[in-house]
């Protein structure tokens, strides 16, 4: 407490005296006196910031801010009087710039939440760290007990992850992936797909026109002629991309979801292939338990065309259940064999290939094998739903 006192009274004292007096006659002189002063300050406010309790610090910092800051007698105001006013005019720029900083440092340091280096822990001692420094320490205080900044890391979606897991088990049956373009013309949208302008199959695919000839397209199913174009058999490929429809939106209706498709086309594929790899596939996506059904249906591309059910996951197919209607089964997806009409479109030879053909709703399968109760949660971007899925 000793070099506080002689601090104390240093500080003071040079601003009682002249420049004159104190032998300062240029800049040089000037950089050392106000360097001087800084260093005083800063021994001052790590002494007062590490008197306790909480009360004794207060009263500390008040008296040094009637010291260094008071109107009458503060030093900073001294300094005006005693070194400004009578300093020769060439070296009161300087003066008062070095006198502009030192109040400024002195009000930042008398803020209430100052803290000189980590000082509360003991780490260092206020004084010396406050004293290397020119700056208030506070500027330069490095708190390593501070918790770091977590960067949040992100997951993949929902239904990526479903097309993933859907894509790595055809890809084990030897599938590969083709897409196509999410902006159709009605050709491979409807008309190549046995779907004609008149054919009432298209009013359940009411959809978004971008001209009379050209539409969002409302399956994954165009990708099917776009492949048989490009290639002749064998094919076995998946369709993974989006479709749009003009659906009114609720818990399991977008206007714009995901389908993934499928085609196989061979010699000698038949109904049973179909049967095999789709029961093969739900097996694999939900689990082993699960039993597959196949109910006829239709498709103007497909003929013989069946809906698959899988029994239902919740109640198991014994009771029954909510989500099931109590039916016990699950509808979950469109296939059937390819319409030999289509292979005229693509100049396949109908009489030497035959094949299968399939498509699901991503977002359905996602839901049931996720758990997830209502389709729009995919779309808003919420990352308490998405973090779900680390
Ligand atoms: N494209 C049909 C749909 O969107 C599904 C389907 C695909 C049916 C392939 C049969 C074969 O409803």
């Amino acid at each position: 407490m000793e070099s506080s006192n002689r601090s104390a009274s240093d500080a003071a004292d040079l601003v009682e005296r002249s420049l004159e007096e104190l032998g300062v006659r240029d800049a040089p002189g000037l950089e050392a006196l106000f360097t001087q002063l800084q260093r005083l300050l800063h021994e001052e406010l790590g002494e007062a910031s590490q008197k306790s309790p909480d009360t004794a610090r207060q009263e500390a910092r008040e008296s040094l801010r009637v010291r260094w800051l008071g109107r009458k007698q503060g030093i900073v105001r001294s300094i005006t009087e005693n070194w400004l006013r009578s300093a020769p005019v060439e070296l009161k720029p300087a003066i008062g710039q070095r006198l502009n900083a030192l109040r400024e440092e002195a009000e930042n340091g008398l803020k209430s939440n100052y803290r000189v280096g980590i000082a509360d822990t003991g780490v260092y001692t206020t004084g010396s760290i406050a004293a290397q420094s020119s700056r208030p320490a506070a500027v330069d205080a490095l708190d390593i007990t501070l918790p770091g900044r977590r960067r949040v890391v992100g997951v993949e979606h929902p239904l990526r992850r479903a097309i993933r897991e859907i894509s790595e088990i055809f890809f084990s049956l030897g599938y590969s992936v083709e897409e196509g373009p999410d902006i159709e013309s009605t050709y491979y949208n409807f008309e190549a797909l046995n779907i004609p302008e008149d054919h009432p199959a298209r009013d359940d695919q009411d959809t978004f026109y971008v001209d009379p000839q050209t539409v969002l397209r409302t399956h994954t199913s165009p990708v099917q002629i776009r492949t048989m174009e490009k290639q002749q058999p064998p094919v076995r490929i998946i369709v993974p991309g989006r479709a749009f429809r003009h659906d009114a939106p609720d818990a399991t209706h977008a206007a714009m979801f995901h389908q993934v498709e499928g085609l196989a086309v061979d010699s000698n594929i038949t109904f049973a292939d179909l049967k095999g790899t789709l029961d093969y596939f739900l097996k694999a996506f939900f689990g082993p338990q699960v039993r597959t059904r196949f109910r006829p249906s239709f498709f103007p591309f497909t003929e013989p065309s069946a809906e698959v059910d899988i029994s239902c996951l919740f109640c198991g197919a014994a009771t029954g259940c909510r989500i099931c209607k109590q039916s016990g089964w699950i509808e979950l997806l469109g296939c059937g064999m390819v319409d030999p009409a289509l292979y005229s479109h693509v100049h396949y030879d109908a009489s030497k290939y035959s094949g299968f053909a399939f498509g699901m709703g991503v977002e359905r399968l996602a839901m049931l094998k996720y758990g997830v109760q209502d389709i729009q949660l995919f779309f808003q971007g919420d990352l308490r739903f998405l973090h779900q899925f680390r």
